[in-house]
């Protein structure tokens, strides 16, 4: 009886945790479509030489960067990327930071520097991608 309890419940805590996965993963892909709709929409901004616009884009990645710190980079990164949550959280950080940086450039009217801002924006998102596309989640 008490093996029967312990297999249930070791089969209950594994399907927990399996969905408690899935619903990381969900709340990741989620976020990263809303960050890709914000780099489209600065890029978009851009072009009409609307600076609301591409502040409030550049906001809008800012505050959807969470899952990307929150969820374990281990599951998604190839095992010989050593450090892969410090790697994920640095990303993070630099979109954040370019970001900010881009918010400024735009208010002062310097131009080349925003567009450096999306440039470098857009390789912390490539930086990854072009390490995980080739392989599925764990
Ligand atoms: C540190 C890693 C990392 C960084 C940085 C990163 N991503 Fe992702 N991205 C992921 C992972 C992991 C997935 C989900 C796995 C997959 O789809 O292969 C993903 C998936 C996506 C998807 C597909 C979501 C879906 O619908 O399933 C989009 C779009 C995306 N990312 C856009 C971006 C944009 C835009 C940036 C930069 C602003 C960015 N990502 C930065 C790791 C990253």
């Amino acid at each position: 009886m008490k093996k029967i309890t312990t297999v249930i419940l070791t089969i209950l805590l594994a399907s927990s945790l399996y969905a408690e996965d899935k619903t990381k993963k969900a709340k990741l892909a989620s976020d990263m479509r809303t960050m890709l709709k914000a780099v489209g929409a600065i890029q978009r901004a851009g072009f009409y030489n609307n600076k609301e616009g591409v502040k409030i884009a550049a906001k809008t990645l800012i505050s959807n960067l969470n899952s990307l710190i929150e969820t374990d980079a281990t599951t998604y990164l190839p095992d010989s990327k050593a450090n892969a949550g410090k790697f994920a959280k640095k990303r993070a950080k630099m979109i954040k930071m370019y970001a900010e940086d881009l918010i400024v450039s735009i208010e002062t009217d310097d131009f080349s520097e925003s567009l450096e801002d999306y440039n470098q924006i857009l390789k912390q998102c490539t930086s990854c991608h072009s390490r995980i596309r080739q392989r599925q989640w764990k």
